[in-house]
């Protein structure tokens, strides 16, 4: 039945190809912990994209209960933890993935760094990376206000301080952030909401797909 579906599928649009093209790969010995048990260290990348995939799909059903104003947010994350079925273990999963996710970014730079991988030719995929730092670190720093319970309040108002400190443009990027020059208050909430779920998202599609198209077209980086 399987096989007939997609055999239909595959005389109009031709997908063996597609996949094959993604599936028929070798993994070289020299990354196969099997044959050399220091190569776990290429596991991170993998990792890294695995708790992302988590993240995503946690957040969307977040994004189901919380209410992105100052009257409700706290109230709604507290119905989700309290009264939603299984609310608790999906805030959960993704408060803490957002920490393993920030450790296992880490561990794979360190990989690539320590072993030179971002050495010619690929050195656009390290730029890629640094970006892709970014847009996690963006991601950690703008979830962190939304529960809007003190702690968020207060570590977001550093965070804006420490943005402020840049030379010449900071008071602007501290205001662009935070939609008002004084406060941590009801546009910042929304602001944050609107980039933790729809701008830094978008970026980090847009750059995950260019950096698993470059490690495509080079190849994995060779043994030391
Ligand atoms: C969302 C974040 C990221 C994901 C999902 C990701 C994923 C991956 C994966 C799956 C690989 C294949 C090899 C491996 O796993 O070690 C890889 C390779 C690579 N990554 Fe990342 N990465 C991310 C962030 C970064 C960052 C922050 C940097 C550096 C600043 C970076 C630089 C590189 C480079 C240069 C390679 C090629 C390494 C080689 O050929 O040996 N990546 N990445």
């Amino acid at each position: 039945m399987l096989q007939k579906l997609y055999d239909w599928v595959d005389e109009r649009l031709d997908i063996t190809p597609i996949w094959r093209d993604i599936a028929d790969h070798e993994v070289p010995e020299h990354v196969n912990p099997a044959h050399h048990f220091s190569a776990f260290v290429y596991c991170f990348g993998g990792l890294t994209f695995f708790v992302t995939v988590i993240q995503v799909l946690s957040g969307m059903f977040l994004t189901m209960y919380y209410v992105p104003d100052i009257e409700n947010a706290w109230h709604s994350v507290q119905y989700l933890q309290s009264q939603v079925a299984h609310g608790q273990i999906v805030r959960g999963m993704h408060h803490w993935g957002a920490s393993v996710v920030i450790v296992m970014i880490f561990l794979h730079t360190l990989r690539v760094f320590f072993q030179g991988a971002y050495k010619k030719p690929r050195e656009l995929n390290w730029i890629v990376g640094v970006l892709l730092f970014f847009v996690m670190f963006g991601l950690g720093f703008t979830g962190y206000l939304l529960p809007w319970d003190n702690k968020a309040f207060f570590a977001t108002q550093v965070g804006l301080e420490i943005a402020e400190s840049v030379p010449v443009i900071g008071t602007d990027i501290k205001t662009l952030l935070a939609g008002d020059p004084d406060i941590v208050g009801a546009q910042t909430l929304t602001r944050f909401f609107a980039i933790h779920v729809f701008f830094l998202p978008a970026a980090l599609f847009g750059l995950m797909a260019l950096h698993f198209i470059m490690i495509r077209r080079q190849g994995i980086s060779g043994p030391l």
